[in-house]
């Protein structure tokens, strides 16, 4: 199979969980390959996440992806785009949804245009909950021929950027293609979401909190299988297609907030039952058999177990990374019976 190698890559929202990971992954792996994170540290966005990398292969620009000036100037020096930057979190979509539909629909656009103008390559990192959910005894999973069924604010503004990009490869030949993954855990991540808001709840003295009847189901791959097979879409891809990103992770809510307190020495029920979430979707699960026989793309981290242990001790670890947002997100939630 033909590869491309891109030689220097516009990474939005790269100073984010996910979006910095790729990059962090992309300058161990690739030593050719220089990078431009376009950022506009938002709550979610921190710089320390791209602490110590090379200076002679990469930079950072901060910014908005609507910043259609910006935007254009450094889409004339790269020749791919990789585009993480989104709001991100549920809770927050359902309290206020215009910074989703504005970041996440009309900034994509933006980003479109102007590969388009520069005939960048680009590719769309988007999530499983485009396709809403499945019922807990619904056999088969998702794949890339499941029609869309966003069910929250967040999911529809994913959804609406999936079409666009699909709209600006068929009208304009934009060389895109589309990643949609299930829910990503590991370092770095924002103590605003499930796994490292009870890691960290553990570590500050408070009881963690488990949404509803916590029977939902999320399909956990660790972060770096991530990066990973977005760097085989990127460089062996076809263009035009979406191709699903999964490490068979599939467990309930409740699972994993027992296995959290296990590895952190705590009783089975020393968590707190609090409000579900308006709209909460039951189940995603992700068939990635497409990514695995075209591409040959196979995760290399699989044990659950394992990836929370060293997630637990990075949290752990890195105590200054944290804690200072802490009150105020637990606040938040507070406000909201979460
Ligand atoms: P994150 O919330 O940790 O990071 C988002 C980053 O985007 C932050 O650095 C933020 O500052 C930046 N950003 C936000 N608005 C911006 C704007 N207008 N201009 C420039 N930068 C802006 O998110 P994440 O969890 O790393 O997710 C990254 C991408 O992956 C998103 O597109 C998300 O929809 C998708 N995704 C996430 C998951 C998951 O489990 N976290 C799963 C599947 C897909
Ligand atoms: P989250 O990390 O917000 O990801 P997503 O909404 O994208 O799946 O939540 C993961 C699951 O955990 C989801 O079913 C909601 C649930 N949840 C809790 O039970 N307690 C919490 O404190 C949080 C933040 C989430």
């Amino acid at each position: 199979m033909d590869s491309y190698i891109p030689q220097h890559i516009l990474v939005t929202g790269g100073a984010g969980f996910m979006g910095s990971n790729f990059v962090r992954w992309v300058l161990a792996h690739q030593p050719f390959v220089q990078i431009t994170v376009l950022d506009k540290l938002t709550y979610a966005g921190n710089k320390a996440n791209l602490a110590n990398l090379p200076e002679s292969r990469f930079s950072f620009v901060r910014g908005d992806i609507c910043d259609v000036a910006l935007v254009d100037k450094l889409f004339e020096k790269v020749d791919a785009c990789v585009h993480f930057a989104a709001e991100t979190h549920n809770d927050n979509a359902i309290v206020s949804s215009q910074p989703f539909i504005r970041t996440n629909v009309e900034g994509t656009r933006v980003l479109l245009e102007a590969a388009r103008k520069h005939n960048v390559r680009f590719h769309h990192i988007s999530t499983d909950e485009v396709y809403g959910d499945l019922a807990l005894d619904e056999p088969g999973k998702i794949t890339e021929a499941t029609p869309y069924c966003p069910s929250s604010p967040y999911s529809a503004s994913k959804a609406a950027s999936d079409m666009l990009v699909r709209a600006w490869f068929r009208t304009y030949g934009v060389p895109v293609t589309l990643s949609n993954c299930s829910n990503n855990y590991g370092p770095y991540q924002h103590v605003e979401k499930f796994i490292p808001r009870q890691i960290t709840n553990l570590l500050s003295g408070r009881r963690p909190k488990l949404y509803g009847d916590g029977l939902h189901v999320r399909d956990w791959i660790y972060v770096e299988n991530h990066s990973s097979a977005v760097w085989e879409i990127l460089t062996k891809g076809r263009l035009g297609e979406t191709y699903l990103i999964g490490a068979n992770g599939e467990r309930n809510n409740l699972e994993v907030m027992r296995l959290i307190l296990k590895l952190m020495g705590k009783k089975s029920d020393e968590f707190d039952w609090v409000r579900d979430r308006p709209g909460h979707d039951r189940r995603y699960a992700i068939d990635a058999t497409k990514l695995q026989t075209e591409l040959g793309w196979q995760p290399s981290h699989t044990d659950f177990e394992e990836g929370l242990l060293s997630t637990i001790q990075w949290y752990k670890d890195n105590q200054e990374w944290w804690a200072s947002g802490k009150q105020a997100v637990e606040a938040a939630y507070e406000n909201q019976g979460q």
